[in-house]
């Protein structure tokens, strides 16, 4: 068994919109391996989430997809609905930002995670049994208890664990976390982060981990991509990246993390605007905010380098900085 799971290459993402065309995600390439966490990090509207939405299939009619996304050597985009489907219920899963849009609310939430496990032809009390055993995986308090209250009884970081045992339940080799922590506050965060770790140690789930928070990025991840503007500007092992930022825009954003606070580190403003994406012309997409911007980086795409196997970097120039 290979020890890639998903390949991303020169994925492009375009939505149709009403004067033309938004180029949310351009020429994007990377892979996550079986057992590892790999962030994806960026600022609100980078991309982050039509990347995830593009692999299980769940962009609307407005987006087209170029490029290729390979699942266990299988080609996503190729598969029909029905194939679709079954990769979404057992191969890969999804959490959310806000687990209340995907939480039933006139069900338990144990009966919801016990639908998901009789799936699997598992009848129901055997089912409601595997639902007290997966809250005490992801260590709810109270299981008995929790797995008869609804929902809205419940706070988000309790929620959120519903989410995940559901998951959990499918026993997925790859989940996508889109912003699991961003509504709950510090310490449940805290929790669900140690949920999450504890996934890839005890079940060797794959965790595509999205977020703008990079003290989350140093405490869980094994690897992290930068996204800025629909591109990926920098990826590599987390050790790697926060020692020796290269690319402009990650160096800019590491500066601009106070360090008391790293490890609550939202992404800072930094100047400048993001550029309107209604056309996917070459250049850098960051040109208008670099520091080190010449001519070249406004109408030819830099190319991808490497400063080690695994750390990468795109730009023309960025190894003049010191
Ligand atoms: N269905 C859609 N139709 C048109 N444009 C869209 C659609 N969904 C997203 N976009 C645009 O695509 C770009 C990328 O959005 P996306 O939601 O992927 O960003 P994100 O990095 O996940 O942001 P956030 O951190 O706020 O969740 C944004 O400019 C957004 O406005
Ligand atoms: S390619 Fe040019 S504009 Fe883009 S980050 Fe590098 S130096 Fe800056
Ligand atoms: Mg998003």
């Amino acid at each position: 068994m290979s020890e890639e799971l998903l390949r991303l290459e020169n994925v492009c993402i375009d939505y149709k919109v009403r004067d033309g065309y938004l180029s949310a995600v351009k020429d994007v390439s990377f892979h996550i391996n079986r057992s590892e966490i790999f962030a994806i990090v960026g600022e609100s509207g980078c991309g982050k989430s039509t990347v995830a939405h593009s692999i299980m299939r769940l962009l609307g009619k407005n987006a087209k997809v170029t490029g290729s996304i390979l699942f266990n050597g299988r080609d996503l985009q190729a598969l029909s609905d029905k194939e679709i489907t079954g990769v979404r219920g057992h191969d890969i899963g999804m959490i959310f930002q806000n687990p209340l849009d995907s939480l039933n609310p006139v069900y338990t939430t144990g009966n919801q995670v016990n639908e998901a496990i009789m799936l699997d032809g598992v009848d129901k009390l055997e089912g409601w049994k595997k639902v007290i055993e997966l809250y005490k995986d992801i260590k709810m308090p109270d299981p008995e208890k929790r797995a008869r209250a609804f929902p809205h009884e419940m706070s988000g970081g309790m929620r959120q664990r519903v989410m995940i045992a559901m998951m959990l339940s499918r026993n997925p080799a790859l989940l996508i976390a889109d912003e699991p922590t961003t509504a709950l506050d510090v310490t449940i965060e805290a929790q669900i982060l140690e949920i999450i770790s504890q996934l890839k140690r005890e079940f060797h789930t794959a965790i595509m981990l999205i977020t703008h928070n990079f003290g989350l990025v140093a405490e869980v991840a094994d690897r992290v991509a930068i996204m800025y503007a629909g591109e990926l500007v920098e990826e590599g092992n987390v050790y790697e990246v926060f020692a020796h930022p290269v690319h402009p825009y990650t160096r800019l954003l590491m500066a601009a993390l106070p360090r008391q606070t790293k490890r609550e580190g939202r992404l800072q403003t930094i100047d400048g605007t993001v550029p309107r994406l209604t056309e996917s012309k070459p250049g850098c997409r960051f040109a208008n905010r670099c520091p080190l911007a010449k001519e070249i980086c406004f109408d030819q795409d830099p190319p991808v380098r490497r400063l080690s196997g695994t750390h990468s970097f795109q730009c023309f120039f960025a190894e003049e900085v010191e």
